[in-house]
């Protein structure tokens, strides 16, 4: 068994909350623990459950093609969420299922170490800096522990508005560059939102 199998098996054995007696299946992320980048998203939803697979929906559908408009394909890169499992009628996930869930991700980040992580939408933005706003932080370059945070809108979002999905095609664009030209820089550990380090990107 491989360290992506088997941390799949941890997660399929979770039972610390209660998605772990509703769901159909986990859905512990999909990509090669190789990859420079990670996409979090918030959590699964109906076709995500069924098939076990993050993105996998009209918004995965979306993600897609903002991908491969910057030469990616899905399987180049990490998609995961900040939980594993479904939350009853998609509703938002509870502060006590972040808790219980998340260390999941903390295992999979340690082991990825990616250049960059995309939070796609405000639950994930906020798992790293619950202070700040999507709308005001959303394609600027951020610093947590070390790690480099892209925050862009959900990708449902710009199903429902042509205009969130302009934005989050320029943000992909940025992320290329960010990726291409810009080294991983050292900066001291916070999460403090004071000290956030913002990059060329700033408008
Ligand atoms: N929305 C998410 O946040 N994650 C998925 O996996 C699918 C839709």
């Amino acid at each position: 068994m491989n360290e992506i199998q088997y941390l799949a098996e941890e997660i399929n054995n979770c039972r610390k909350c209660s998605l772990g007696c509703e769901r159909t299946n986990t859905v512990p992320g999909e990509g090669p623990y190789s990859a420079s980048i990670v996409f979090i998203g918030e959590a699964p939803g109906h076709n995500e459950d069924l098939q076990g697979k993050p993105f996998v929906g009209a918004a995965g559908r979306l993600l897609d093609g903002l991908l491969s408009q910057v030469g990616f394909e899905r399987q180049d890169v990490f998609i995961t969420n900040i939980l594993k499992c479904r939350p009853p009628n998609n509703r938002d996930p509870l502060p006590a299922e972040i808790k219980a869930c998340t260390p999941f991700l903390e295992k999979q980040l340690k082991k990825i170490q990616p250049n960059i992580i995309v939070t796609l939408g405000r639950f994930s933005l906020s798992y790293f800096f619950p202070t700040l706003q999507i709308g005001k932080v959303r394609g600027k370059l951020l610093k947590w522990n070390n790690q480099n945070i892209y925050p862009v809108y959900h990708p449902a979002a710009a199903l429902r508005n042509t205009k969130f999905y302009d934005l989050l095609k320029n943000d992909f664009q940025q992320m290329v560059q960010f990726l291409e030209e810009k080294p991983v820089e050292e900066s001291p550990i916070t999460d403090n939102p004071e000290s956030i380090q913002l990059s060329f990107f700033d408008d």
